[in-house]
């Protein structure tokens, strides 16, 4: 059986900066709640006129390939995690296969919101593990600030969501000591309408009607305290899964790459762990809430820092719309 170690990881965020301040100028905030409440202090929004989902991720791609020290033909898999793709259908991974000059490797779109990314790894791993497949591209990429609306009625979400995209190339590889060691993936659709986004849903008689825009139902809603009381149940619930499954112990953890939803989630998190602050990874101060993204953003990131090196067990896990809730072990 095969293993999927990393081969590389690469990012890319639009230059457009937008901090607290700008945001207080068109609504009822301020730079003091959304950091003391969210630990964000600026976020990167995408230009209409060059970015897209797909070319955004093919940038990110090219740079995992680069640190891979490998071609795009390399891969024959794409999975690409993103609830804002360009089209309603067909979905980015095709569209970043275009970009990418690569014709005809199957290319899947994952829908699982904040948990994406770790929901796309555990799918490649898979694939990787059977022997279907050697080199796949996983992706995370969304473009959020085009559904914000930048009044008071709706700060809650706009200040916290943001555009960007990572990338990960898995590679199979016979190491059975090191790569991805367990990935864990749960959901509840019970909560599905405490953080969605409704309309146009395909299951209306007319998709687009004036009740829709009337009553605001193509903007996203979310409740964000009874998100914040389940993330803070499942993330620690997720992780220790993980470790036992590894049969590993928190003490093990180099680095903890949370999903970046509010920097208060996450040290809460951390607190509960015991973890030491060089033991946990956050950006969400720098690119708010990238949601697919913000993972393999962090990554990336973590990598170019030398935040992570050989033989490390980084730890990733997610919360988010479903719910669904992730998490994976891996030995670098
Ligand atoms: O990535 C997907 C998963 N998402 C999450 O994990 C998000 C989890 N939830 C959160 O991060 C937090 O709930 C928020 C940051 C979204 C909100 O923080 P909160 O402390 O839960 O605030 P709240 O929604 O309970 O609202 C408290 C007050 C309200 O005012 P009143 O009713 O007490 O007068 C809100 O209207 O804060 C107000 N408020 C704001 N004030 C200034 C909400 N958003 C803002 C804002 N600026 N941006």
């Amino acid at each position: 059986m095969f293993h999927s170690i990393i081969a590389g990881s690469g990012h890319f965020v639009p230059e457009k900066v937008v901090t607290n301040e700008d945001l207080a100028k068109l609504m009822d905030t301020s730079d003091e709640w959304i950091t003391e409440r969210t630990g964000i202090k600026e976020r990167r929004y995408f230009d209409p006129e060059k970015d897209t989902v797909a070319n955004m991720a093919a940038r990110a791609s090219k740079m995992a390939l680069e640190r891979a020290g490998m071609k795009a033909d390399e891969i024959d898999f794409i999975v690409f995690a993103t609830i804002f793709p360009d089209y309603f259908f067909p979905g980015s991974g095709v569209l970043l296969q275009r970009e990418l000059g690569l014709h005809s490797i199957p290319a899947m779109d994952i829908r699982n919101a904040c948990s994406g990314f770790i929901y796309a790894i555990s799918v490649a791993d898979q694939y990787i593990k059977t022997g279907m497949y050697k080199n796949v591209l996983v992706i995370g990429a969304e473009i959020q600030s085009s559904v914000l609306t930048f009044d008071t009625a709706h700060r809650n979400m706009t200040v916290i969501f943001a555009d960007g995209a990572g990338a990960m190339i898995l590679k199979a590889s016979d190491l059975t000591s090191k790569g991805i060691l367990t990935t864990h993936i749960h959901s509840d659709g019970r909560y599905a309408e405490l953080l969605y986004l409704k309309d146009p849903g395909s299951s209306r008689k007319v998709r687009l009607s004036k009740d829709i825009v009337d009553n605001e139902s193509f903007k996203g809603y979310m409740d964000g305290r009874e998100v914040f009381k389940h993330a803070v149940v499942r993330f620690p619930e997720v992780i220790q899964e993980a470790l036992d499954a590894a049969d590993l112990t928190i003490e093990d953890i180099d680095l903890l790459i949370p999903h970046q939803a509010n920097l208060r989630i996450n040290q809460f998190v951390q607190k509960r762990l015991g973890l030491a602050d060089d033991k946990i990874y956050n950006n969400i101060m720098r690119y708010g809430n990238t949601t697919a993204a913000s993972i393999p953003i962090c990554f990336s990131e973590a990598t170019g820092e030398g935040r992570i090196n050989e033989n490390d067990i980084i730890c990733l896990a997610a919360f988010g719309s479903g719910f669904t809730w992730a998490s994976a072990l891996i030995r670098m």
